[in-house]
């Protein structure tokens, strides 16, 4: 696979859709304080990004994922220390593909950790690969189905450097 000539979404592009998202998130959660749960490793540049425009009491909480090549589960490799209990936990991801890692990610949380809410923002929406139904309260942009890397997504753990979102096609 190599790195496609088209640009998906530009630098720009990115940073004035994220400033939408941190709006309509700090609204709704005004006056509540707030926990970021990031899902390592591609949320990074979008966590980063979101948290500064976010003011008043935010936390951090991390978490990393591994997304079975089964294409049924999915499993928690590491989860921060912070408690989650009685919380409003904002779910923050890169890209939902099949939903079957998100899907997973919630029913452990609700189960497991007992926050007081659950909601998700996640940067990319690949909606025409979606197997399992999972809710999506914030999205950046919905995106093809192609394997999409740069702003934190990966192809083979490369590519998560580059600052715009582009794609890798069949050399
Ligand atoms: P899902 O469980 O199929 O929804 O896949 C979720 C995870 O797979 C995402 O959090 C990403 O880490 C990874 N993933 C899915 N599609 C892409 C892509 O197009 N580029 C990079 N990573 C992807
Ligand atoms: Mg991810």
């Amino acid at each position: 696979m190599k790195l496609a000539q088209g640009i998906l979404f530009t630098e720009k592009q990115i940073a004035a859709r994220v400033a939408e998202l941190a709006e309509q998130i700090a609204s709704d959660y005004a006056g509540k304080r707030l926990v970021l749960c990031a899902v390592l490793k591609g949320s990074i540049p979008f966590l980063a990004d979101l948290m500064r425009r976010l003011p008043g009491d935010v936390r951090i909480a991390l978490t990393e994922m591994k997304s079975q090549v089964d294409g049924l589960h999915a499993k928690i490799l590491f989860t921060s220390s912070l408690e989650l209990s009685g919380e409003h936990v904002l779910i923050v991801e890169d890209i939902v593909d099949t939903g079957i890692t998100l899907d997973y990610l919630i029913k452990h949380m609700e189960a497991e950790r007992a926050p007081a809410s659950i909601k998700v923002a996640c940067f990319l929406d690949k909606v025409s690969a979606r197997k399992l139904d999972v809710p999506i309260h914030y999205r950046g942009f919905t995106v093809p189905d192609k394997f999409i890397v740069g702003y934190g997504l990966d192809f083979q753990e490369r590519y998560r450097n580059l600052p715009y979102l582009t794609w890798v096609e069949p050399e």
